[in-house]
């Protein structure tokens, strides 16, 4: 396990590394643990999970402000200082009206995106009136919501998993913005993860034991081992909070890949 301490000269790197400025080869912890995002060129999909020791991401009643220590939290600012866009769905929108900013760290404040596929957003909620980035809206082309203050909406067509997430990848991508984090809840990143669309998981583990409430991820289920995902994965010591740091097999068109019950598949071009 690899313990990551970041000096202001690092994270300073890493900033200029998000611009544009070429990669270094630094040995750091913290660099290796944040380059490939933060040098990340053209498309690439980050996805976060804080969860307590038996898995959990929340009460059942739905309280997950506090199951990340502080230096889980501090490293969830960094992730979003370094992407361009952060996705959340919006059954956390609900739970905990969230800012998404980056108050913990210096650094930009990714574009907000909200998966609110049926509108039921009520426009009263806090990132449409907290004066931070700019905030935009996906919805199904057949959702009635009601009008949101200081967002941008966008009608997606639903496929039978309702909203594509290669779709928000592209419509996101159209506006510049081709680095992102989905950072929960847990039914989001799900369906990044069942599209294989996700590069990097991380799963921050804080040793707090909730005992019942939703899980961190739950997948399509498989009947087999082979199926389940084997990420190459590092490891490492945030303080408060143990990272896992998990590659995962991002699928792009016309790859040959494990489907999940172990059988070799090539990935279809978009229609
Ligand atoms: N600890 C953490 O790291 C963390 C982070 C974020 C949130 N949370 C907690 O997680 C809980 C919320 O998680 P959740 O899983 O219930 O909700 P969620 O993932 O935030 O939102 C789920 C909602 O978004 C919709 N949705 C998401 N992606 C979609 C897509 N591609 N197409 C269509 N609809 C899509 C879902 O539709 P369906 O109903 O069709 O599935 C559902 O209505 C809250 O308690 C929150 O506090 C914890």
């Amino acid at each position: 396990m690899r313990s990551m301490e970041i000096t202001e000269a690092i994270w300073e790197r890493l900033l200029a590394l998000r611009q544009g400025a070429c990669d270094i080869a630094a040995t750091d912890a913290a660099y290796g643990l944040y380059a490939p995002i933060a040098g990340a060129r053209g498309s690439f999909v980050l996805a976060q999970v804080g969860q307590s020791l038996d898995g959990r991401i929340a009460t059942p009643a739905g309280d997950a402000r506090d199951v990340s220590g502080p230096d889980g939290l501090v490293h969830l600012h960094r992730c979003r200082a370094l992407v361009d866009a952060v996705i959340v769905g919006v059954g956390t929108v609900k739970a905990d009206d969230p800012k998404l900013s980056v108050r913990m760290v210096k650094g930009p404040a990714p574009v907000r995106v909200v998966v609110d596929c049926h509108g039921v957003l009520e426009g009263s909620e806090s990132l449409f009136h907290d004066g931070g980035a700019p905030v935009i809206v996906l919805r199904s082309a057949a959702a009635r919501g009601r009008p949101l203050p200081a967002a941008e909406v966008i009608s997606l067509q639903p496929k039978a998993c309702g909203l594509d997430p290669q779709d928000i990848l592209d419509i996101l991508a159209r506006r510049d913005l081709l680095t992102v984090l989905v950072e929960g809840g847990a039914r989001t990143i799900a369906r990044f993860i069942d599209a294989g669309l996700v590069d990097r998981l991380h799963v921050a583990i804080s040793p707090i034991i909730i005992g019942s409430g939703p899980a961190g991820i739950t997948l399509s289920p498989i009947e087999r081992l082979a199926g389940a995902h084997r990420p190459v994965t590092e490891v490492y010591s945030l303080g408060s909070d143990i990272l896992f740091d998990c590659r995962l097999e991002r699928r792009r068109a016309g790859d040959l890949v494990s489907d999940r019950q172990g059988e070799k598949v090539r990935v279809a071009h978009q229609a």
